[in-house]
């Protein structure tokens, strides 16, 4: 992958003149057409900067993390399809409204992409959720597939894939490819993720080109460690241990 720029823009309410904005580093843009970024609000880049600082302890890496987690899972549900659904209103009147088109389970990578299952909970209520564990591998960052667990009609319903963090891009591939060998087609699972890379990013979206990824941020790269830079460091060791 070709070195991405850091690009800069300045952010703040509308109502500001554009010279009253501080700049900030926001998503790397990418050419891929499945691939979605959250709008880059003044909100969410400080909830970003919030979970990316060094010095934020774990209480509130858990909060804001839990609020970004919040507007991807709010985001994502905008990808699921809707069909029309006309209901009566207590005054009698009709109103020509849509509801979801098919059921949906949850399926998180562990141990990370658990701390996304609670924002999906808070806004689908009694949701299925299946649990893939993979790790990767300290040394070569090769990801090693231990367990999964997943809902016995998974083949039926639309999968929201958790991972927080997308940095060469083998843990999700490898997610996929256990879905994928349940029988869900790819174009039923959504990739709801916090900080990518743009590497992993290309990786996916060229394997899976009907698979859809709703992500906060796509970063500048990786290091020499495949770790996400500028990142946010270890994000299952800061959400659970720290
Ligand atoms: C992290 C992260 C992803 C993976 C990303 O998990 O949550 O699953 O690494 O890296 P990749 O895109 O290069 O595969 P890790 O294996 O460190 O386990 P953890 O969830 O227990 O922290
Ligand atoms: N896993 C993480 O938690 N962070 C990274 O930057 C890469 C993999």
């Amino acid at each position: 992958a070709k070195p991405s720029q850091s690009p800069k823009q300045s952010v703040g309410p509308d109502y500001r003149p554009e010279k009253q904005k501080p700049t900030a580093t926001v998503s790397t843009e990418v050419p891929f057409e499945n691939v979605h970024t959250l709008s880059q609000t003044p909100q969410l880049i400080a909830l970003l900067t919030m979970i990316r600082d060094k010095n934020t302890d774990r209480a509130d890496f858990i909060f804001y993390s839990n609020r970004i987690i919040r507007l991807l899972v709010e985001e994502g549900l905008n990808h699921l399809p809707v069909v029309e659904h006309a209901i009566t209103t207590p005054v009698g009147r009709t109103y020509a409204g849509v509801m979801f088109q098919g059921k949906i389970c949850g399926v998180s990578i562990m141990r990370a992409g658990e701390a996304m299952e609670q924002g999906l909970r808070d806004c689908c209520r009694s949701v299925r959720i299946g649990k893939i564990l993979i790790q990767r591998d300290e040394e070569t960052c090769m990801p090693k597939l231990f367990y999964d667990k997943l809902p016995e009609d998974i083949a039926d319903r639309w999968c929201l894939l958790l991972d927080p963090m997308f940095a060469t891009g083998g843990s999700a591939i490898m997610a996929v490819d256990v879905l994928k060998s349940r029988g869900v087609p790819e174009n039923r699972i959504l990739f709801l993720n916090l900080i990518a890379s743009p590497q992993g990013i290309e990786n996916f979206a060229k394997k899976f080109p009907e698979l859809r990824v709703v992500t906060a941020f796509i970063d500048q790269g990786l290091d020499e460690k495949n770790y996400i830079v500028p990142g946010l460091g270890d994000f299952g060791d800061r959400f659970y241990t720290m």
